[in-house]
């Protein structure tokens, strides 16, 4: 320790940046080896940061928080070092979210970081990586007018189609299932952003916007556009039923699909309970959601963004 606070008054005194005041807060700063440091570390110590919250800043903080740091004024971040998700320029979102639903700073950041605490489609972000297999696609985060580039049609019916892993995993899902006796069958997969529109907009005629909602995306803004999600019935193509939707609940993970819509997760993702909308996410993701019982808007937020 001595050693690295010792480095950076060496490395302040033969750089052009050295300040004298700034002398003894030199000895106590922890050095870090990044592009302009000493710089950085003045940007701080002009804030009015002292060294103790300078190392705790560099303990704590992922680069994107840092640099952001430094053009906001003085934050008291102590109650968010343990938070690993948490992003500066939020905080006073997080705390206006924090009082009025009495949560934990914890949840106020997941949820603030998804976008809660505003209206659904109010704040819309536009999708970087839409062909990203782990990609989240919400309310309010639009796909644009992203087309998938290896989709391919299921062995069932021509007219459904899938990108290419998450058709070869749907197809193994659907032949370990009949083994078990559920027998599943695709309803709808791929949909573009048009197909979407027409979609929407017949709900919309249909029952009203409000409800139209509740349970169709607005175009750009549904999973099927991104060639992962399908749609299932049940034997003989009727609605799915409890026994099927329950073995997909239990077992659609080992193939890298879930269930993406649940009774629980409404107030997250803002639609009503699919229990035969499947998302593939691949392996991992899906066991880790599995296990953690968690949205994938959460999880996204916590470890894929
Ligand atoms: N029904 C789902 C939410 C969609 O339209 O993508
Ligand atoms: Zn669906």
């Amino acid at each position: 320790m001595k050693e690295e606070t010792s480095r950076t008054l060496n490395e302040a005194l033969k750089s052009t940046f050295f300040i004298s005041d700034y002398q003894e807060d030199y000895k106590k700063i922890n050095y870090h080896e990044e592009e302009h440091f000493i710089e950085t570390i003045n940007c701080f110590l002009n804030l009015g940061y002292t060294s103790d919250e300078i190392n705790a800043i560099y303990t704590f903080l992922n680069v994107e928080n840092r640099e952001k740091l430094v053009t906001l004024p003085k934050l008291d971040l102590k109650a968010y070092y343990t938070i690993p998700n948490f992003e500066v320029d939020k905080i006073e979102r997080y705390e206006a979210f924090q009082k009025k639903n009495n949560l934990s700073l914890n949840e106020a950041v997941l949820k603030v970081n998804i976008g809660l605490d505003y209206d659904f489609y109010s704040v819309i972000t536009e999708i970087e990586h839409p062909e990203s297999y782990v990609v989240l696609v919400n309310k309010y985060r639009f796909l644009g007018q992203y087309e998938p580039t290896d989709l391919v049609s299921l062995s069932y019916d021509a007219k459904y189609q899938l990108r290419e892993k998450a058709r070869d995993a749907f197809e193994n899902l659907v032949s370990e299932a009949l083994i078990e006796n559920v027998f599943l069958r695709p309803y709808s997969a791929y949909r573009s952003f048009d197909y979407q529109n027409s979609l929407y907009n017949t709900y919309v005629n249909r029952d009203g916007k409000e409800e139209a909602d509740s349970y169709s995306a607005r175009p750009g803004h549904s999973e099927h556009q991104t060639g992962l999600a399908v749609d299932v019935w049940s034997r003989d193509y009727n609605y799915i039923t409890e026994e099927d939707a329950k073995w997909l609940r239990e077992n659609s993970y080992k193939y890298g699909f879930i269930v993406r819509y649940t009774k629980e997760n409404r107030a997250i993702t803002g639609y009503i309970e699919e229990p035969w909308h499947l998302r593939y996410v691949g392996e991992d993701v899906a066991i880790a959601l599995h296990e953690q019982g968690i949205t994938f808007d959460e999880y996204y937020d916590l470890y894929l963004k």
